[in-house]
């Protein structure tokens, strides 16, 4: 059975992008994957302090919630990221959870030698992404940072599904389509690891 961690990365508990995720992760249970869900807002996670202690193994060395999120991510076959777009880029919450994964980065390049760009793709990644403009480059930086931390960890950017021009909390259900097609969007996701797992995981 596929395994997909889904990342709930707004300060809203009932937001935008909180309610497109919930959709997502319902179609892929649907269709028999096994998702486990993260708030990160509930978690206490410490920014990265720049100490390099996971040098020796890898590991980060702060003792936080992190450190199941680590292990969560390492048995994952799919990652489902939801973020509101804040500042042009992904919310704090989900910055906190990029930077403390420099400890894959040095895992990956510094521990493994694996060459810059390179390394096999162990999972498959969904970004969930909504703003309240409209600007063509609305999710342009977020989509930037989204795919160097997906690289970091061997996951391959699958889908994303980005919506403009909703802000307020729950405006979402103004737009029942796109709620749909998270929905769809999730049930297509576990099909695809489903069928993948066959060949590789
Ligand atoms: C701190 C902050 C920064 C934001 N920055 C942007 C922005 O740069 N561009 C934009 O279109 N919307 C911006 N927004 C609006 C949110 O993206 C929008 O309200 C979104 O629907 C929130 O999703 P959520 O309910 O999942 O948190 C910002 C909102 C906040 C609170």
């Amino acid at each position: 059975m596929s395994r997909i961690l889904a990342v709930y990365g707004s300060p809203r508990r009932e937001g935008n992008t909180a309610a497109l995720l919930k959709q997502a992760v319902q179609g892929a249970s649907d269709n028999g994957a096994q998702v486990e869900e993260i708030v990160l807002r509930d978690l206490k996670m410490s920014p990265c302090l720049e100490i390099y202690g996971c040098k020796k193994t890898g590991r980060c060395v702060i003792n936080d919630d992190f450190q199941k999120v680590y292990d969560q991510i390492l048995a994952s076959h799919g990652l489902i990221i939801a973020s509101p777009i804040f500042f042009y880029t992904v919310s704090a919450h989900i910055k906190i959870l990029m930077d403390r994964c420099q400890s894959f980065w040095v895992k990956k390049y510094w521990i493994d030698k694996v060459p810059f760009g390179q390394g096999e793709t162990k999972r498959k990644g969904l970004f969930i992404s909504v703003a309240a403009s409209k600007g063509k480059k609305l999710f342009d930086g977020a989509l930037l940072s989204i795919q160097y931390f997906f690289d970091v960890l061997d996951t391959e950017l699958w889908q994303s599904l980005l919506y403009r021009g909703i802000d307020f909390e729950g405006e979402i259900f103004k737009h029942p389509r796109h709620l749909d097609e998270a929905y769809e969007a999730g049930e297509a996701f576990a099909k695809e690891l489903a069928r993948i797992s066959h060949e590789e995981f």
